[in-house]
């Protein structure tokens, strides 16, 4: 099968490694926006130095496959399908605690578009729902802050309105969330499933800024030996938060977190911490504001 990837320019320069490897399986990848579809065309014409968004980067793909017969197209992240599909790393994580005698007071994952955090987490939701006192933790990067700033409302899933709208948390499709490095987080939405969740108050979220992830993401690598993905870092610094908690408070925990990628190809992300070079970044709320504008109109109110 041929694969042709679009890869968030930001994504495309930051961690060339990552579109190497896809180049060595046999995919072609075009950073995003492009010149190859209308939508890509339109974004640089407006503004050269876009530096791309997931919302983008499905536009382009889903424009390809919609103008091309024989094209189909495929997302990662986001839709229930994949997520559920993912829900197999806490289907075994609750077997090997069982195995344990354990079971955990807190579940966490990194969340981008949901889907491996929707993994570890929703095969504890029933439990939760049965009035289980497991505690579901969403992370999140404070500069794309969907769940604890966005709004739960029907949002187009890409920034040129061409997949079908969703209700779910959204900071707006047209939100271009800064470029940190934690690429696999900046997406404007998230995925229904994890929404609805979070909306029905079986989820709770977090917004943490970088600078505190790679700090954990450090930590855990001197202890543990595995460099952790900066997306994945989010989650090792709740788990982190909330260990150092129940110490404060004399009690113990079980904690179980998703460590979802390595951070092989993230070199240079930790190069630049080490450094004192990155910093530390909230979405300012006007921002959020002024891209929640151009929501679809389907007579709901909002
Ligand atoms: C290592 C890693 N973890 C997490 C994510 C976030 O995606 P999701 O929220 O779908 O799990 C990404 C996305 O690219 C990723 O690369």
């Amino acid at each position: 099968m041929k694969v042709h990837v679009y890869m968030v320019r930001v994504s495309h320069d930051q961690k060339p490694y990552r579109k190497f490897m896809m180049e060595t399986w046999g995919g072609t990848v075009t950073a995003s926006p492009s010149m190859l579809t209308r939508c890509g065309r339109e974004i640089l014409a407006a503004d050269p130095d876009n530096p791309g968004s997931l919302g983008i980067a499905i536009s382009e793909a889903v424009e390809e496959a919609a103008s091309n017969k024989g094209v189909n197209y495929s997302l990662g992240s986001v839709l229930n399908h994949v997520c559920l599909h993912q829900t197999i790393i806490g289907l075994e994580a609750r077997r090997q605690l069982e195995l344990a005698g354990d079971y955990p007071d807190v579940v966490i994952g990194c969340a981008g578009g949901g889907s491996n955090f929707a993994g570890i987490a929703v095969p504890f939701a029933r439990d939760k729902i049965n009035g289980s006192k497991v505690r579901l933790l969403a992370v999140e990067p404070a500069a794309c802050p969907t769940l604890t700033k966005g709004r739960f409302v029907y949002d187009y899933g890409d920034e040129a309105k061409m997949a079908p709208i969703m209700e779910m948390y959204t900071l707006g499709h047209t939100f271009i969330p800064p470029t940190i490095h934690a690429g696999g987080l900046r997406y404007h939405g998230m995925s229904p499933l994890v929404s609805l969740m979070h909306h029905e108050g079986i989820v709770d979220a977090v917004a943490v800024p970088q600078k505190g992830c790679f700090e954990a993401a450090i930590m855990f690598a001197r202890t543990e030996g595995i460099i952790p993905a900066p997306e994945s870092s989010h989650a090792i610094r709740a788990a982190i938060d909330e260990a150092l908690k129940a110490k404060d408070e004399g009690r113990e925990t079980t904690i179980l977190f998703n460590l979802s990628g390595h951070g092989h190809f993230d070199m240079t992300s930790y190069d630049m911490y080490l450094s004192g070079k990155l910093d530390d970044y909230e979405y300012p709320r006007e921002l959020i504001d002024t891209a929640l504008h151009d929501l679809p109109n389907v007579g709901l109110p909002v």
